[in-house]
């Protein structure tokens, strides 16, 4: 996690990079801080507590160009000052700012730096002094590519050195770093987002690269010090709107924006009523015998209803696997099964890790990801585009509809089945409209009501089991309330104990078959105490139920429901007065272990 952004050119380096962190705050938000020239000199600022904090703390009296800064979410060591970066060496030549891990830090230690003092807990404080242990002996970019040799695990390092102050070193394996260009200076970020307006090109970093950055000069080489010639694409910034408009969170904006992205993602894999899909792809999927969906969290959410329309409409076995668990396990693969990952980020470190020890063994990935340009993206045979436009809060809720339409639309190419889907997904994208307009009242009158309620269950069968997966989720994460989803048939089997006086039972009923038995299991929990609560779809709605979402097609009624339980994680959120967009313990891209 944590994000980074260094600046070298004629402007402000300061505002440069502090605007950066804000734009990255969303990777990390535990502490933050930053190096800046002054004269011949770095200077540097940081603390624990956000970027608005870090604003107050720094020093605006001197002129700077060149500088580097980082958000971070703590992996190694308690919230606070001496764990904040940027690092400084013994010597206080070199400082650093570090995203990733380094697994072998307290070897590196034990090896080559016992000498050495330490005045933080963290795994980077040991790199930035390898790197001086090795500057002894050899110029800089040839210690920082020794001590590159040495570092087992993930990095995105900015260095910069007091001796030769213009210059930024970068480095990079496994995490993600950018490198911008505009007319009169570079940028290096985590993210895209971060680069200032000014930015048309950029380059997206190889593993195992070192940069030399200069105000209008940038050397990339390998471990070896062969020098590599970087391949710019041209950037438009405005694609990477993150402007949070006329709203006060930008979950409240994200959830707002899904029938936009619907339809937008209609318009791009759509031609008359026709899946417009690459052939290759298409052939790829069909020559396969089984489909394995690997995702994280709300991605994984989503990609239950892959499993559910590759099965229903193209008859493939298909399964989806949590991510962190490939990684360890050799799960019996079949003999031509193809990966499908599903990533907003496509940054998610359990993914990348799985996707490159399946394509080493010769398998076929696709990625659907909201971030074309991702490490992901970049390891994937193909990659399919979910257009829902960058999502800031960490609450992911445009990216599960987007990703849900996308795989919707891949099925039905690879099934060659005539569908009415085109005109069901432009249905949904209305009735989500209706919702946020019509529905909302009810909504913030529910929110009340549970607010302040100690646990909370979903309960729903079949794809309403997988919204209510997905709606746990959102509720969790934002209102700190322990929020479960359970099959409905599963609860008599042990949760049924922890319901209590007024625990709230919320079931999904969108599925003709599943309707009478998941009203059946509330009645079961009521019984016992529990608060009930419907959330269910119009054909199949009682009239005293809570929540009644206007119909769509049957396969597609978690991109309804689950808006309905987006709007009211959000409302129970606001009304304990949590910080929504950046929830504690969390950040939006989980690039590490
Ligand atoms: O970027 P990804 O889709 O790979 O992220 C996966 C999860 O970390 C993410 O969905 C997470 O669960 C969200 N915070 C949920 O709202």
């Amino acid at each position: 996690m944590c994000g980074i952004v260094g600046y070298i050119g004629v402007k402000d380096a300061r505002s440069i990079i502090l605007e950066g962190l804000k734009a990255l705050e969303y990777r990390g938000y535990d502490s933050s801080g930053l190096a800046l020239l002054d004269k011949n000199e770095f200077k540097i600022y940081k603390d624990k507590g956000r970027i608005a904090h870090l604003c107050e703390i720094t020093d605006y009296s001197f002129e700077t160009h060149v500088g580097i800064g980082h958000t971070r979410w703590a992996t190694h060591g308690m919230v606070n000052y001496d764990n904040s970066h940027p690092h400084i060496s013994n010597n206080k030549r070199f400082i650093l700012v570090h995203n990733g891990i380094i697994e072998n830090y307290r070897k590196l230690k034990i090896d080559y730096l016992s000498d050495y003092n330490f005045y933080s807990e963290t795994d980077s404080e040991v790199i930035v002094n390898l790197i001086e242990f090795y500057s002894k002996k050899m110029c800089t970019d040839s210690a920082i590519r020794k001590a590159m040799s040495k570092l087992e695990g993930s990095y995105a390092l900015l260095i910069v050195d007091n001796e030769n102050p213009d210059v930024i070193y970068c480095v990079k394996n496994k995490t993600p770093l950018i490198l911008g260009m505009s007319n009169d200076g570079v940028t290096i970020a985590s993210d895209i987002i971060a680069f200032p307006k000014d930015v048309n090109k950029y380059f997206i970093f190889e593993d195992q690269r070192i940069a030399i950055i200069k105000q209008n000069d940038v050397k990339i080489m390998d471990l070896m010090g062969f020098e590599i010639k970087p391949e710019f694409k041209d950037l438009k910034l405005d694609e990477y709107n993150i402007s949070k408009g006329n709203y006060d969170h930008y979950m409240l904006k994200e959830i707002e924006e899904q029938p936009d992205v619907i339809r937008r993602i209609i318009t791009k894999y759509f031609d008359d009523d026709n899946a417009v899909i690459d052939y290759k792809l298409i052939d790829a999927i069909n020559n396969s015998d089984k489909i394995n969906f690997v995702a994280c969290g709300t991605s994984l959410y989503a990609s239950f209803m892959g499993k559910y329309f590759f099965e229903k409409l193209c008859g493939i076995p298909t399964e989806c696997f949590v991510a962190s668990e490939l990684v360890y396990s050799n799960p019996l693969m079949t003999k031509k099964p193809i990966f499908i990952f599903v990533s907003q980020s496509g940054e998610t470190l359990d993914c990348i890790t799985v996707m490159k020890k399946y394509k080493q063994q010769g398998f076929k990935i696709i990625s659907i990801t909201n971030s074309v340009e991702s490490t992901m993206a970049h390891y994937s045979d193909f990659v399919l585009d979910i257009c829902a436009n960058t999502e800031i809060s960490v609450a992911s809720t445009k990216s599960y509809t987007a990703s849900i339409a996308v795989m919707s639309i891949l099925a039905k190419a690879v099934s060659n089945k005539k569908t009415n889907l085109k005109n069901n997904l432009n249905r949904v994208s209305q009735v989500i409209e209706d919702i946020i307009v019509d529905l909302k009242p009810l909504v913030k009158d529910m929110a009340k009501k549970i607010q302040n309620s100690k646990a909370i269950f979903y309960i729903g069968r079949g794809i309403d089991y997988w919204a209510g997966d997905e709606a746990a989720l959102k509720l969790k994460e934002i209102s700190y309330i322990n929020t479960d989803s359970y099959s409905s048939g599963e609860l008599k089997h042990g949760t049924i104990a922890l319901i209590e006086d007024g625990t709230p039972v919320i079931a999904i009923i969108t599925q003709e078959g599943t309707n009478s038995i998941i009203r059946s299991n509330l009645a079961e929990a009521e019984a016992r105490g529990a608060k009930g609560y419907v959330i269910s779809l119009e054909s199949l709605a009682y009239s005293k139920d809570d929540i009644i979402i206007p119909n769509v097609a049957h396969y597609l009624t978690p991109m309804v429901s689950v808006v309905v339980c987006q709007m009211l994680a959000y409302y129970v959120a606001l009304y304990k007065n949590n910080d929504i967009d950046k929830p504690k313990n969390l950040a939006k891209s989980v690039t590490v272990e």
